[in-house]
């Protein structure tokens, strides 16, 4: 049997970029070989193997055929007779499908290393369109890549504009799918993902409601952009730039959904946008099984995002529901991640990325202030219950009022 580097270890190494997992191919060995040596096998139909000591992922060279929709789908064919290269020829893209034996010695079949040196996202051949997840991995890796100068290969794209029209992409399941896209969301240019799946025709079968942002106005006055869905694009190229974490590149990139729903006549203006983006909102939620923290401050910064903007004209009963929305006094971290990407919405408009965001420490000083009553002395006046509920709702109020009191002079 012969063993090879394969994948994303070569194509790093190549790249000069750090290698954190290896995969391995096995050409010429059978399953039993491999359970003889000590290798453990990984589920039960598939040919992949994990090592006994170093626990990486050694799969037997295979070919694949397709049999039905989906994951589920997928007959392997995995034999000692199947060669190297009709392993690495179904796979998905030419950067992707080096192999490098013990020696160092590279096997490039399909010209990656070429591709590499091009930056070029090329797929390998027409077996790509086997797995239609590759749609939604090529558009990250072009966002993982875009600042070495890397873009899609236009006969690439026409691939995935042919598989997303199939319907294929609707077959994905939801976990497969929220994989790639929290993935390519967690890269530097996130944006780029979107971009990319919209410039093939796949946004619009799996995030219709975010796809529907461009051709979008809106005031100009506030939104140099105009566009909304470009403005979109900039909120999430923000909350990369500034390192975010997940849950506030999520709501940054559902946050304002609404605007695509606004009828014609009322363009640019978009009345009630927040309140009415939730349902949809809420379906990308569901539609990909995001995980209920950022399933929760995407519903939240869709709705409260305007309140942010506005937190020093808001009135101090405004501004106490606002933070009782949040729950600010048991969860003060989801109120920092909303502030955040309230700052990043406002950064994310056209020469404007540099302005400061007073808000920001305006509604920090606010949750501060409504956080610091002090509850004993109501304890002591003998509240108890759903009173002492209202009493300290009372004094949370009159704290605000001093404290927009004092922020204004
Ligand atoms: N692969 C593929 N099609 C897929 C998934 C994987 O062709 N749908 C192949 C590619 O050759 C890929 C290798 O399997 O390089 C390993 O896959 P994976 O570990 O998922 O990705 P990497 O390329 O290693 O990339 P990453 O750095 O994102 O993990």
């Amino acid at each position: 049997m012969q063993i090879f580097k394969v994948g994303g270890a070569v194509r790093d190494r190549l790249l000069g970029k750090p290698v954190t997992d290896i995969d391995w191919v096995v050409v010429g060995a059978t399953t039993e070989e491999m359970l003889a040596k000590g290798y453990r096998p990984v589920g039960a139909d598939f040919p992949v193997f994990l090592h006994p000591k170093s626990g990486e992922e050694y799969a037997l060279a295979r070919t694949e055929r397709k049999s039905g929709r989906g994951y589920g789908g997928f007959t392997f064919h995995a034999s000692p007779e199947v060669t190297l290269e009709e392993d690495l020829i179904r796979r998905d893209l030419t950067i992707n499908a080096m192999a490098e034996d013990d020696h160092g010695n590279l096997t490039d079949p399909y010209h990656g290393q070429r591709d590499l040196d091009a930056r070029v996202l090329r797929h390998v051949s027409p077996a790509f369109a086997e797995d239609p997840l590759r749609v939604l991995r090529v558009a990250r890796f072009a966002a993982r890549y875009a600042e070495l100068g890397f873009t899609v290969a236009p006969e690439t794209l026409e691939l995935m504009r042919q598989l997303s029209e199939s319907g294929e992409l609707e077959a994905l399941t939801a976990e497969r799918s929220w994989k790639e896209i929290s993935r390519a969301l967690m890269e530097d240019q996130p944006q780029v993902f979107i971009q990319v799946l919209r410039d093939c025709g796949a946004l619009k079968v799996l995030m219709p409601e975010v796809d529907a942002l461009f051709g979008v106005p809106q005031p100009e006055a506030h939104h140099p952009e105009i566009d909304t869905g470009v403005h979109t694009l900039s909120v999430l190229e923000q909350a990369a730039r500034h390192q975010q974490p997940l849950t506030v590149r999520w709501a940054c990139l559902l946050h304002d959904l609404g605007k695509g729903l606004t009828p014609k006549e009322e363009w640019p203006r978009h009345i009630a946008h927040e309140h009415k983006g939730l349902k949809l909102i809420k379906a990308l939620n569901e539609r990909f099984k995001a995980p209920r923290d950022c399933q929760e401050l995407a519903l939240l910064v869709g709705e409260y995002h305007t309140h942010g903007h506005r937190a020093l004209e808001l009135k101090a009963s405004t501004l106490l529901e606002l933070l009782q929305s949040f729950d600010v006094y048991r969860r003060p971290q989801r109120f920092e991640e909303f502030i955040i990407a309230c700052e990043m919405d406002a950064r994310g408009r056209k020469g404007l990325e540099q302005r400061s965001y007073p808000q920001a420490d305006y509604l920090r000083g606010a949750a501060t202030a409504a956080r610091g009553i002090a509850v004993q002395p109501l304890l002591e006046k003998g509240f108890k219950g759903p009173g002492l509920g209202e009493a300290i709702k009372r004094e949370r109020l009159k704290a605000l009022k001093a404290y927009k009191e004092a922020a204004s002079t």
